[in-house]
Parts: structure tokens; C-alpha cells; sequence
């Protein structure tokens, strides 16, 4: 298809200066026309309206192929009115029970760690976040706020059906990978309940796919081997909130979470899947060119191979890893780097 009906969400902070380098380089590689719907979403709106998502633009929202999000989130809204009733919302409504974070040390890019010493092949893995479950899903409360009796819970929701289908995505990564590999992250010496359910849903989902070694790690445990020995990790599965953290560790080895993307990804395709840098709004530099635009144009790339325009997708990645290559110590515009990449497209 000739057409790429586009909604996209700048949002808060550096997001909408990221966003413009990704449609940038989208608009360089694509033969497709790119057909873009911008959606005013994020702190301005929530203070200008109250709105944070309103159901007629989530029904728009469901119109499009793909969503591209630079990021959300404010230091002048409340903790968590943007991030539970934007960012959240969208991922639930949309079904985006796929986070998909990879994690790629590009060559050139300097790691904090010792690489010859604990990488020397290479870091090359992926992490599947189980996206609409966990302790994300607000099944929690409070009582007695305030007293010296105050009670809080946050409940981790784990489905067979929501850990099932996240771990069948899962497998179908790893088999298609070379290594074919996969390492279940939980905590099951302690979360007892849901440890054991994502455990047999591996042992069980595993059967269908026989070519596939897999291993098991201790979220505690994985940060250690995430730093001292993050080679061995091909795909990683993992619940939302262990998710959440490894793949900021993920990131900070691998160059910084100015180049980690990531999509939010309903397989099923009953709704559009969505595109964001893994990074914040990082409000302390917005507006001054500073942003790394990188993770999102990585972002685009996924969003291309989502759609099936594997050959724009990788034109990306390339770019993107000679860009790397050459990067030196002077430090460039989030233009610059934009123009840059797009240049090589
Ligand atoms: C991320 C972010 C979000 C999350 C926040 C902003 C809700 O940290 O995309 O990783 O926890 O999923
Ligand atoms: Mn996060």
C-alpha cells in the first residue's frame, strides 16, 4: 500500500522536537505517501482543557495505520494524571500487550561497561514487556490516608490469558532469531502466585516451539547479569513492571536512553500499534535542541517493519548505525543529528 495514515502525538517536553527528526527520516526513506494526523495531547492540553484523553480522539486514534509518540509526562501536572490517563489508556485500549524493547550495542558507541571484558561479542537482545497487565493496571488502593494506620496496595494482575499471549509473541521472536533463545525474568522465590503462572506458561507455550532453548533469571539476579554478562540475553519476557526497569538498565548499556526505541504492539492488529523513544520528556532540556533524536528515528524503523516495510526499515537502522559510527566527541543539535540520518536514508 502506497499510503501510511499516520497519528501522531509529539506530547510533552523534548517529545515534539524528537518527533519532527522521526518524521523527518520517515518522510526521507518512505516511497510511501505519509498521510499525518497531529493530536495535541500532554500537559499543555490537560491545562489549557482538562482533558488528558477524550473518547472521541481515542476513536481517531484507532483509525490510523501506526501511532508515532515522542513522550509524555510534566512536572507541572501531577504525578501520574498523564501517564495513567494518556500513555496508560492508550495502551490498554489499544491492546498493546507487546512492549518491544530491543537492545543493540551499535558499533562506535561507547558502553559504560568494560565490553572486551564482559561483551565481547556483542550486545544484541530484545525484551518482551508484557504491556497491559502487572501492577500497571491500577488495582490498588489506599485506606487511612494520613494516619498512622495508612494502607496502600498496587496488585499485580497476572492473566494466563495476558502472560500467555505475551510469551507466545515471545518464542515466535526467539525462533526467528538465530540464537533462539529466551530467558524468562520474574521473581517466583518470592511472587509465588504469578511467578508460578508465567512459569508453566513458558513450560507450556514452549512445547510448540522445541527449537527453542530457554533459561530462567531473578529480576534481582538479570540486573547483575545485565551488566556483568549481558551477551547471554537473546529475548528476554518478562511482566510490565520487571520490564519497565531492565529495559532502562538494558539501555543505559548499550549507548544511553537517548538511542533505546521501542514499540507498543498489539499483534493481533485490532488496533494500531504504537512508536515511542524509551527516554522521558526530559522537560530540563526541552526546547534547546539537545535531544538526541536518535531513539525515536529508531522508533520509525520499527514502525516501518511493523508495517511490513522491512527493506525502509532497515535503510534506517543502517543510517542509523553509520551515523553512530561517526559520531564524535562535539556534541550536535537534535536537528543535526535529524539531518543527518535522513541525509544517509
Ligand atoms: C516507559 C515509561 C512509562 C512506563 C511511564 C511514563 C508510565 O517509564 O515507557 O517505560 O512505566 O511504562
Ligand atoms: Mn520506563
Amino acid at each position: 500500500n502506497a499510503q501510511i495514515n499516520l497519528a501522531v502525538i509529539g506530547g510533552d517536553g523534548i517529545g515534539p522536537e524528537v518527533v519532527a527528526e522521526g518524521l523527518k527520516v520517515l518522510d526521507a526513506v518512505s516511497s510511501a505517501k505519509v498521510e499525518r494526523t497531529e493530536y495535541d495531547l500532554g500537559a499543555r492540553r490537560w491545562h489549557a482543557t482538562g482533558e488528558t484523553l477524550p473518547d472521541s480522539v481515542l476513536g481517531e486514534l484507532r483509525g490510523h495505520d501506526a501511532i508515532l509518540l515522542g513522550a509524555i509526562g510534566d512536572p507541572t501536572v501531577p504525578s501520574g494524571v498523564l501517564e495513567r490517563n494518556l500513555l496508560l489508556r492508550i495502551r490498554f485500549e489499544l491492546d498493546h500487550f507487546v512492549n518491544l524493547r530491543p537492545s543493540k550495542l551499535f558499533p562506535g558507541v561507547t558502553s559504560p561497561l568494560d565490553l572486551e571484558q564482559v561483551a565481547p561479542d556483542g550486545i544484541d537482545f530484545v525484551v518482551v514487556r508484557e504491556g497491559t497487565e502487572g501492577p500497571y493496571t491500577g488495582n490498588g488502593g489506599a485506606l487511612r490516608v494520613g494516619t498512622p494506620q495508612e494502607l496502600a496496595t498496587e496488585v499485580s494482575v497476572n492473566s494466563r490469558f495476558g502472560a500467555e499471549r505475551a510469551v507466545r509473541d515471545a518464542f515466535a521472536r526467539a525462533q526467528a532469531r538465530e540464537r533462539k533463545h529466551l530467558t524468562l525474568i520474574h521473581k517466583h522465590n518470592v511472587l509465588s502466585h504469578a511467578g508460578h503462572l508465567w512459569r508453566r506458561t513458558v513450560e507450556e507455550v514452549g512445547a510448540e516451539f522445541p527449537e527453542v532453548e530457554t533459561a530462567y533469571a531473578h529480576v534481582d539476579a538479570a540486573t547483575i547479569y545485565l551488566v556483568q554478562d549481558p551477551g547471554r540475553f537473546d529475548v528476554i519476557v518478562t511482566d510490565n513492571l520487571f520490564g519497565d526497569i531492565v529495559t532502562d538498565l538494558a539501555a543505559a548499556v548499550t549507548g544511553g536512553i537517548g538511542l533505546a526505541a521501542s514499540g507498543n504492539i498489539n499483534p493481533d492488529r485490532t488496533a494500531p500499534s504504537m512508536f515511542e523513544p524509551v527516554h522521558g520528556s526530559a522537560p530540563d532540556i526541552a526546547g534547546q535542541g539537545k535531544a538526541d533524536p536518535t531513539a525515536t528515528i529508531l522508533s520509525v524503523a520499527m514502525l516501518l517493519a511493523h508495517l511490513g516495510r522491512d527493506d525502509e526499515a532497515r535503510r534506517i537502522e543502517e543510517a542509523v548505525s553509520a551515523d553512530l559510527a561517526e559520531r564524535g566527541r562535539t556534541p550536535r543539535s537534535t536537528t543535526e543529528v535529524g539531518d543527518a540520518i535522513a541525509a544517509r536514508v
